[in-house]
């Protein structure tokens, strides 16, 4: 979804809509605009919105004017309530007038405890559970600041939002946590926008709010605070023209903010994959798992390794055989395919030609096909019987992070409904599932929280000629990803390996010198991974250890350092330990002084084999 607020000098509804319109690739299930009217009778808030696309707003706005200077807008794409104009933002809420880009996850608790204190909800919509929060804030007294950061105490989930209140008609309220928000400086004018491009406009003088950060801002300033609530400092950017379009923000390479931009990457991709308000899943195309014999994935890449996660997780919950292959040994080794099998070509660009070849051969040999794709007008989009798009935006940074996490996010989704449709779980199982993928956004933003601990740990990776990743099930994958990321772009040699694999081989490596990285959460094969840790710490060996808090308590003695992410169920634990690697790698990247974002020798779309 996009966001748009402004404090300004000029008639807002046409700029509103001249920056949601801007926005319109974020979402256009439905559109809206709020602002406080002006003239006799000024200070309400009014509301005009739409189902569609913004074009439909401005009919409605043609039709019913709102003669103002300060307002919201917002375009949605619908997570929690069908898109209608119900459920379009902004929501109202007594004095409170809102807009958000997100998910909260405490909604339904937050709501019943709403509903009784008496409070009537109009809408579907867990945003408006925040607008009924600082409403009934507002209503014991504080003033609007107050009720807000009350309120933002109170709330569990991603949001970017941008607020008006009713009574204070020079001021527009902002947050952001897991969902991105830039305020835009003006000549005694402020903005608030979901990034630059929404301000674009009226400025280019941005300033990127923090994590956690919430900000007040009026003709002529705008005052920050950080989630403490004490107030900060943030610096403001000029950003050129061009390279709005395909920001970097605050960060200095796309990969590092692509990074950033996983918990909304993830969150928008999931959305799309599950009905948030009913807590199931809900599979775009015509896809009959029930009847599915088998699945092939093919893919190249990183692709390839988000495909593995897919058949670990697949075959696991819904008892469904997974073959995964790299595609460019898959399209030449003549390989047994039956029909009553479905192919999923996995390709963050839907071009990759090894790809591409391999979605064909099992076409002709009449399988069903699908792909899960980034780039939607892509060959391989217009080849297949479905698409199953991931949602993260374009990525620019060569070596793939948030498309990773993306595809890997269609892949549980993918896992639950075929589980759910095979019969090897059931309804509740489903639901309890789809809320463990709603909240991974959160977990993912908690996880890039830990990148100073990483920046420091990669000036001792840097120094490596070898560096070993291990890892158990699932985690053997990203293993693999791990390896993969340092290389590409550190220029190190990397090897992923399934742990049990280690004394098989890559044990002889092992030496004080060697870097070993361990990815372990507390599941099911931690104790293996333990001991594996052991056997490599006996041997010299300089391990990085990175689990989670239960996992930290019972890690053996010994490592050299321990990172722990955030707690988080095995079904989702593959997308919060994504994080720390893929940091990991762009940091000694970094204190390498390696080109980044186009390492050299690789291309972000190989169209040739
Ligand atoms: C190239 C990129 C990788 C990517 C792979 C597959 O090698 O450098 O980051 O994983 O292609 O690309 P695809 O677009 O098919 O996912």
């Amino acid at each position: 979804c996009g966001i748009i607020g402004i404090v300004g000098k000029e008639p807002v509804a046409g700029r509103l809509v001249d920056s949601l319109k801007r926005l319109e690739y974020r979402g256009y299930d439905s559109a809206g605009v709020a602002a406080v009217v002006d003239g006799p009778g000024g200070g309400r808030v009014e509301r005009r919105r739409a189902q569609g696309k913004i074009r439909n707003l401005e009919a409605v706005l043609a039709e019913q004017p709102l003669v103002a200077q300060n307002g919201i807008g917002h375009v949605r794409w619908a997570t929690h309530g069908a898109p209608t104009v119900t459920n379009a933002h902004p929501h109202t809420a007594g004095r409170v007038t809102l807009v958000h880009n997100g998910i909260i996850e405490n909604f339904a608790e937050l709501k019943a405890e709403l509903k009784a204190a008496g409070r009537t909800f109009e809408s579907d919509t867990d945003t408006e559970v925040i607008a009924q929060l600082i409403d009934a804030e507002l209503a014991t007294g504080l003033a609007p600041l107050e009720a807000f950061k009350a309120t933002l105490d109170r709330l569990t989930g991603a949001y970017a939002l941008a607020v008006l209140v009713e009574g204070a008609d020079n001021l527009v309220l902002g947050a952001r946590r897991g969902s991105p928000l830039v305020v835009g400086e003006g000549q005694g004018e402020m903005f608030l926008g979901s990034d630059a491009l929404a301000v674009g406009p009226f400025t280019n003088r941005v300033i990127y709010l923090e994590e956690g950060d919430y900000v007040a801002i009026d003709h002529d300033s705008a005052r920050i605070f950080d989630a403490s609530g004490a107030s900060v400092q943030r610096p403001v950017k000029v950003v050129p023209a061009s390279a709005v379009m395909m920001e970097k923000g605050n960060y200095r390479h796309f990969m590092e903010k692509e990074i950033h931009d996983q918990p909304e990457g993830c969150q928008r991709t999931i959305s799309a994959y599950v009905d948030a308000l009913t807590a199931r899943t809900a599979i775009p195309g015509d896809v009959d798992f029930k009847a599915l014999e088998r699945i092939q994935i093919v893919a190249c890449g990183t692709s390839y390794i988000a495909g593995v996660i897919g058949k670990y997780l697949i075959e696991q919950l819904a008892d469904l055989p997974v073959d995964v292959e790299i595609a460019s040994e898959f399209r030449y080794r003549q390989p047994a395919l039956r029909p009553g099998s479905l192919v999923i070509a996995m390709s963050q660009s839907g071009e990759t030609a090894d790809t591409l070849a391999a979605l064909r051969y099992c076409k002709a040999k009449g399988m069903k096909s699908a792909v899960v794709v980034n780039a939607q007008e892509s060959t391989m989009a217009r080849e297949v019987d479905v698409v199953w798009p991931i949602h993260c935006g374009p990525e620019i940074g060569v070596a793939s992070t948030k498309a990773f996490t993306a595809q890997v996010s269609v892949m549980i989704a993918l896992a639950v409904a075929a589980a759910k449709a095979r019969g090897t779980i059931d309804a509740a199982e489903e639901q309890r599932m789809v809320r463990l993928m709603l909240e991974a956004p959160r977990l993912i933003a908690e996880a890039i929280g830990l990148e100073d601990a990483l920046k420091e740990i990669a000036f001792d990776i840097a120094k490596a000629r070898d560096v070993l990743f291990l890892g158990r099930g699932p985690m053997s994958a990203l293993a693999l990803e791990g390896a993969l990321k340092l290389k590409e772009i550190s220029y190190i040699h990397a090897e992923g390996y399934a742990a049990g694999e280690l004394k098989h081989g890559p044990i002889a490596l092992v030496d004080d010198q060697t870097p070993i990285i361990i990815l372990a959460p507390y599941d099911s094969y931690f104790e293996k991974s333990a001991s594996n840790m052991s056997e490599v710490m006996a041997r010299g060996g300089q391990v990085v250890f990175i689990t989670d808090p239960e996992g930290a308590r019972h890690a053996p003695a010994g490592a050299r350092v321990v990172v722990t992410a955030p707690a988080s169920d095995p079904l989702v634990s593959t997308l919060v330990m994504s994080a720390p690697i893929q940091l990991l790698a762009y940091h000694v990247a970094v204190v390498k002084g390696a080109d980044v974002d186009q390492p050299r020798n690789l291309a972000k779309s190989v169209t040739v084999e």
